[in-house]
């Protein structure tokens, strides 16, 4: 039965909903507390078995790089400082994966971004996450795809149910017949106005992809935004091979937006042992001060 061993994560845009801070910084740095969002971008891959990881990057995105770098300099001031419990958070950091860096040209859109990606991947079905999502669940997210896939070894999408008028911020489905939780896709459109919108199922940042992707990239098309869209290969790939849809457990932040990424500083701030007590002391006053 195939596994899942390689995962591709797409982190060369531009992040203009971020802006001003995204500006000399990639979105994917951006800390949650102490860590970039990135970070749990890749340690839910290392969780869900993945071993080999390709981080697109682009002009600008050099830190991604340096993050997952081994600091000589850095380590040795730890160990002067006696600091075993960071030397050790760092040695996983960087020894965990196999993690290689593929520059995409030009943003010309999250396909082009995978697409990128093609003499890596080679012949075998993988992973993506995008590499400004987090997905809070206790089972990681793309453990979850597996599951699914290693039944049906098809492309697997993971879906959350949304509110029909946030629909048109996402990708949406449009399903055969659903049973447990699996839906057959019978259609897929980027960004629909309500009007259009087939179901209130959106696509989350995570799939499972047959390696089939890369021709239907390859005759993808400038699609919404002027990008070419992951979405529009999905609908390509639809001609030649069934595509299932799982619902995810779990909690997204799209931490691209400057909302979602609030959400998030917050809720693991709240969850973080050294920081909890105090901070939620802090938000109890300033709500009592703030009614
Ligand atoms: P987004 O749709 O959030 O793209 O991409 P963006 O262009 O960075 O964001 P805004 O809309 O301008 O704020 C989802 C993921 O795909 C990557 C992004 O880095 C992000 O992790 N991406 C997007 C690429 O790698 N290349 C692209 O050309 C576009």
């Amino acid at each position: 039965m195939q596994r899942i061993r390689k995962a591709v994560i797409p982190a060369a845009g531009f992040g203009t909903r971020f802006l001003p801070a995204t500006k000399a910084q990639p979105k994917e740095m951006l800390p949650i507390l102490d860590k970039p969002v990135i970070q749990f971008v890749v340690e839910e891959a290392i969780a869900s078995g993945i071993d080999d990881i390709v981080i697109i990057t682009g002009r600008g995105k050099r830190a991604v790089e340096d993050h997952f770098d081994y600091s000589p300099e850095l380590m040795e001031k730890l160990e002067k400082k006696g600091d075993k419990r960071m030397i050790e958070t760092l040695n996983n950091l960087t020894k965990s994966a196999d993690i290689h860096y593929i520059r995409q040209a030009e943003q010309k859109g999250l396909g082009d971004a995978i697409y990128c990606a093609r003499k890596h991947i080679g012949g075998e079905p993988f992973a993506v996450l995008l590499g400004d999502e987090i997905i809070d669940s206790k089972v990681p997210c793309i453990k979850q795809l597996e599951q699914v896939f290693v039944k049906y070894q098809r492309s697997i999408i993971g879906v959350l149910q949304v509110p029909i008028e946030r629909i048109r911020y996402y990708g949406c489905i449009k399903y055969d017949n659903q049973e447990d939780g699996i839906f057959s896709i019978s259609d897929v459109v980027e960004k629909p106005t309500i009007q259009l919108a087939p179901s209130n199922i959106a696509i989350d940042g995570r799939y499972i992809l047959t390696p089939k992707i890369f021709d239907c990239i390859e005759s993808t098309k400038a699609g919404y935004g002027g990008e070419i869209q992951l979405t529009d290969s999905i609908k390509e790939l639809l001609k030649y091979e069934p595509i299932y849809a799982t619902t995810i457990e779990g909690k997204r932040y799209d931490v691209g937006s400057k909302l979602d990424y609030a959400k998030a500083f917050f809720d693991f701030t709240m969850k973080n042992e050294d920081f909890s007590a105090e901070y939620k002391s802090h938000v109890k006053n300033y709500l009592g001060e703030h009614p």
